[in-house]
């Protein structure tokens, strides 16, 4: 979990949502209201879901926008700005987005809340939107130096 400032305040219902579903959550800050800069919190939290050490990461920056842009740089990330409910479950359903970005600015707290709720109930689809996604990867492996055979 990871905001900058925009996002500080709804931050801290998220995560107690989240533990109330019962899921543990790692919070990597920002840890107050004070400017800062998305870049720093997406790093983190995208680092942690490369690595395999987080299942899944939330952030939230004004509009998602810019925290999706910095943690769609690390390899084998998906992370997915959603902003309704049918973005919200396609970004899982077909593009098994293992990243949730959400606006602070974009959306009301409890809006916010209710498409993370949703976003955790929605599986991957599979079928023909595997072949689909192994083309992401093929992508991500030539364009960012990941081991690609061939
Ligand atoms: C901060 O003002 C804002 O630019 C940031 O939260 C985010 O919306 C960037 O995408």
């Amino acid at each position: 979990m990871g905001s900058d400032h925009p996002g500080y305040e709804v931050k801290g219902a998220v995560v107690a949502l989240l533990q109330q579903l019962g899921h543990p959550v790692t919070d990597m800050g920002t840890d107050s209201p004070e400017r800062c800069d998305y870049p720093d919190y997406g790093e983190r939290v995208a680092i942690a879901v490369s690595a395999g050490e987080a299942d899944r990461g939330v952030l939230i920056c004004g509009t998602g926008i810019g925290m999706s842009i910095v943690a769609n740089k690390f390899p084998g990330v998906r992370a997915a700005v959603v902003w309704d409910c049918y973005s919200t479950e396609v970004s899982r359903s077909h593009n098994d987005a293992n990243v949730l970005c959400l606006g602070a600015r974009t959306l009301a707290p409890e809006a916010l809340l209710d498409l993370l709720r949703y976003w955790l109930t929605v599986s991957f689809a599979g079928g023909r939107h595997t072949p689909r996604l192994e083309k992401v990867q093929d992508i991500e492996a030539r364009n960012f130096g990941g081991a690609a055979d061939g």
